[in-house]
This record gives C-alpha cells, structure tokens and sequence, in this order.
C-alpha cells in the first residue's frame, strides 16, 4: 500500500504522518516513510541543491528534472522494495507535489511532466491525503522560521499551488481525499486511519 500525504506549507503534514505511522505500526503493520524530494543518499543531496537560496534563478524545468532524479532513484532503491515485502510507505509529499508547485505554481507544462512521469515508470500512489489550508494561513504558520528557497516564494505562489492541489484533488477523486485542514488533530487523525484502514481491507478482498 502506497500512500501519499500533499499539501502547502505548514498544513499539518509531518503531524499526521507521524500519527498515522505510529497508528498502523500498533496495528502491526510494518511502515516506511519516506519523504520527497529526499529520503536516498543521493535524493537527501538534491534536497539540499533544490531548497538551498543563492543568488541563481532556478527555472522550473531545471527544479523538474532534479525532483526527477531523486523520485526515480528513490523508486528504485526504497519505494519498490518496500512494496514487494507488503510494507505500508508513507511519502511525505510524491508527483502530486510536481504537477501543484512546478506547473501550477510555476507554469511549467502539465503534459511535460506526464511525459516525465510515464517514462521514467512511475508508480501511482493508491492513496493520498490533501491536507487544504490557504496561502494566508501557511504564510502565517511559517512566518517564525526560517525560510528556504521554496518557502521564500510570494503569497501568489502558494495560491497557485493550492488551486492546483485542489483541481488534482477534483480529477482525482478515487484517489485523493481532501482534508480541511484547519479541523483539530485528533479529528484528522480519526479520518486519516479509518479512510487507510478501509483501503488496506479493501485491497484485501
Ligand atoms: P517540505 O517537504 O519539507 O515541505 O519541502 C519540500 C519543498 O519542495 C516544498 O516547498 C515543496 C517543494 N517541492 C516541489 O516544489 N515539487 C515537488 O515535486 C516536491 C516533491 C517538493
């Protein structure tokens, strides 16, 4: 079972995560979390290239084929696996996250990185969790910490990249489940393990 958890900054995505992971693991399940762009060796270095402020513009097809590399390699050497010996991977963010901050936020093309995405033979996640806050609300849960390259972008940005996390949420719906996230902690958990309880059984059957 392959799932993903999406949203802006400072939606409440590490939380739930967390929650879920130890959630499942009291079930017995065996969990791997992962996060993107990250998790590898090689993936932790392009995190750090991606997020790291200079003074160089970083065009969105550059930040398309880096969050690439670290996807593939990540595919490769950790999600597969995990997923052949019935592990649960939790990703902290997947492509979702490309199509919402590259091509909404940033214009790139959405048939570019669909392009991308099936030749490099990706997988799908089987579930996702949108965690939907607004722009003014993430700017202000973030506002006390210090910001990298990603976090520093304006206002607009972040409406962007929300209005495409909603429309993939919309096309999406068997898929993606979209959570209000300003609900409390405990109810979102209760909706996030029951919703991933139900799949789990029902890939069962
Ligand atoms: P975070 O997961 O700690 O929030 O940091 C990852 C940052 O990278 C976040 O600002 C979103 C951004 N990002 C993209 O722009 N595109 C992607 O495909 C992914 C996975 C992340």
């Amino acid at each position: 079972m392959f799932i993903s958890f999406e949203g802006i900054e400072g939606s409440g995505k590490s939380t739930q995560i967390q929650l879920l992971e130890s959630s499942l693991k009291e079930l017995g399940h065996n969990v791997k979390k992962l996060r993107e762009p990250g998790t590898t060796v090689l993936g932790e270095k392009i995190r750090e290239i991606f997020l790291e402020e200079t003074n160089e513009t970083i065009d969105p097809t550059t930040e398309a084929f880096l969050l690439y590399a670290s996807r593939k390699h990540l595919d490769q050497n950790i999600l597969r696996k995990n997923l052949a010996k019935g592990h649960v991977v939790i990703a902290d963010r997947y492509a979702d996250a490309t199509i919402a901050y590259q091509c909404y936020g940033k214009g790139l093309s959405k048939d570019f990185i669909g392009y991308i995405h099936e030749k490099s033979e990706l997988l799908t996640p089987d579930l996702t969790f949108y965690m939907d806050i607004s722009a003014e609300k993430s700017k202000e849960r973030i506002s006390n910490r210090e910001m990298d390259r990603m976090e520093s972008e304006p206002l607009e940005f972040f409406r962007k990249v929300r209005e495409g996390y909603q429309e993939i949420a919309s096309n999406n719906p068997d898929r993606v489940v979209c959570l209000d996230a300003n609900r409390g902690i405990e109810e979102l958990k209760k909706e996030i393990i029951d919703r991933t309880l139900k799949k789990i059984n029902a890939t069962l059957e």
